[in-house]
């Protein structure tokens, strides 16, 4: 065990994995102030189905423990935030919970101390508005010079097996050397990939933002694309498919922005331009583009399905093998086509139920025909069986919608995708 002591803060979808792989190398507390989730993660529960019961129970009788009290965090020298960048009402960044982790860490801060940022922000937030916060709580201290500031991106995919916490390259930046060195050693005790050291802090915030404000702005042309291909009358899935035998074109799909990163993270960096009078206009318009995807579907199946149609609507979460249902572009179509009058039944395997909203029961499935079927999000465990399970529950004369294309090239009749 290293003499590092380091305490997570926010134990999410970030920080509930980051605080089991570095309890395999440190001593680590994972504070978090819902006491419902700290009190499932002490029994071994997970409900965002990221990490492993197992490893969980197994590490809590090593060197991990979790808590809602601060005090139980105040001998930690690393205290490592990764609590929620929402946007609020009006888009703009809502920086509630990272002041107040900043407020909760400052009170405990000693001389020495390091405290490092992983939620995803605009350049200079961590040094403008954390470090300020940190100071001011704290008993005297001044930042860096008493205690540190470093700011590591998060890039971990949830749903996603492959591209783990534990593998994939991280980024890290620190406000002194020290600082630098320290990151170097925990996060390459963290991942098997490449630590990358960036040149301050600000350029490792802005890597981050920019490389979900990059992925939304991809996915707003071929959502563009995908328009006028359906104006066209021709698949924008086929369209792409012969594109990418071009060797330097890139592999984006159409469909639904939502999630609380690549929906969310572009509006930080918008914010940041417009404080500098920077008009963000790219980034600003990909935004529009894709949360206008919504209506834009569900004017399309609107124009083949007529009023009080019944519905079978697949998938709400916000994207395919994960049960978060946060900023979920499926839930905002399932409630745009039930205000234009479809009866909506929706089916999801990791959502059982959901207000206002019929779910699929086991005894429709024998009895119960539909006159439209809409995949929107189709998790793995959908798209077992489908044709069986799911198709075979339309009428004959009913409509599939396939949003993400997944059976185009099936040969269904009164079929409909991107
Ligand atoms: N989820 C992702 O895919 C992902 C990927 C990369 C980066 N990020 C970024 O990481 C950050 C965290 O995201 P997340 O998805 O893990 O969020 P989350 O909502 O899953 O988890 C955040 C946790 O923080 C806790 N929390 C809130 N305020 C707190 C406070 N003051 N003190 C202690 N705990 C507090 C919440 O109770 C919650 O358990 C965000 O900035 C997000 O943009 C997320």
């Amino acid at each position: 065990m290293k003499e590092k002591k380091i305490a997570i803060l926010g134990l999410g979808y970030v920080g509930l994995p980051l605080a089991l792989q570095l309890s395999l190398s440190y001593n680590v507390v994972g504070y978090d102030i819902n006491d419902i989730r700290i009190k499932e993660l002490r029994k071994g529960i997970d409900k965002t189905l990221e990490v492993s019961e197992s490893l969980l129970k197994k590490q809590q009788k090593n060197n991990l423990s979790f808590t809602t009290q601060s005090k139980e965090i105040s001998d930690c020298n690393f205290y490592i935030a990764t609590v929620p960048t929402p946007i609020d009402e009006r888009k703009k960044p809502d920086f509630s919970a990272l002041k107040n982790v900043c407020k909760t860490i400052g009170k405990l801060l000693k001389s020495g101390d390091t405290v490092i940022f992983e939620s995803t922000v605009y350049p200079g937030a961590t040094e403008e508005i954390c470090g300020p916060i940190l100071e001011k709580f704290s008993n005297n201290l001044k930042v860096g010079k008493d205690f540190f500031l470093g700011y590591s991106p998060e890039r971990v995919n949830p749903g996603d097996k492959v591209h783990t916490i534990d593998k994939i390259n991280k980024v890290v930046s620190g406000q002194t050397h020290k600082v630098e060195k320290d990151l170097l050693e925990i996060y390459s005790n963290l991942t098997s990939g490449e630590v990358y050291l960036a040149k301050n802090i600000k350029v490792a915030e802005a890597s981050k933002v920019i490389e979900n404000a990059q992925r939304d702005i991809n996915i707003a042309f071929i959502n563009e694309v995908a328009k006028i291909c359906t104006k066209i009358n021709i698949s924008s899935y086929d369209v792409l498919e012969a594109s990418l035998t071009k060797w330097n074109f890139l592999n984006f799909e159409p469909g639904l922005v939502g999630g609380h990163c690549i929906g969310v993270d572009p509006y930080y960096l918008a914010e940041k331009a417009q404080n500098l009078k920077v008009r963000p206009e790219v980034i600003l318009s990909g935004r529009n583009t894709n949360d206008n995807m919504v209506s834009f579907i569900g004017r399309e199946i609107i124009k083949k399905l007529p009023s009080s149609s019944s519905c079978l609507f697949l998938g709400i979460t916000f994207k395919e093998n994960v049960p978060d249902l946060r900023n979920s572009k499926s839930l905002e179509l399932m409630n745009y086509l039930e205000k234009k009058n479809l009866k909506i039944t929706f089916y999801d395997p990791f959502v059982k139920r959901f207000k206002g909203f019929k779910s699929l029961a086991k005894k429709d499935l024998a009895k119960k025909k539909f006159d439209g079927i809409i995949l929107s999000v189709p998790h793995k465990k959908i798209l077992f069986n489908f044709k069986q399970n799911f198709l075979s529950l339309l009428k004959e004369e009913g409509f599939f919608f396939d949003v993400k294309g997944k059976f185009r090239n099936k040969k269904i009749t009164n079929y409909w995708s991107l």
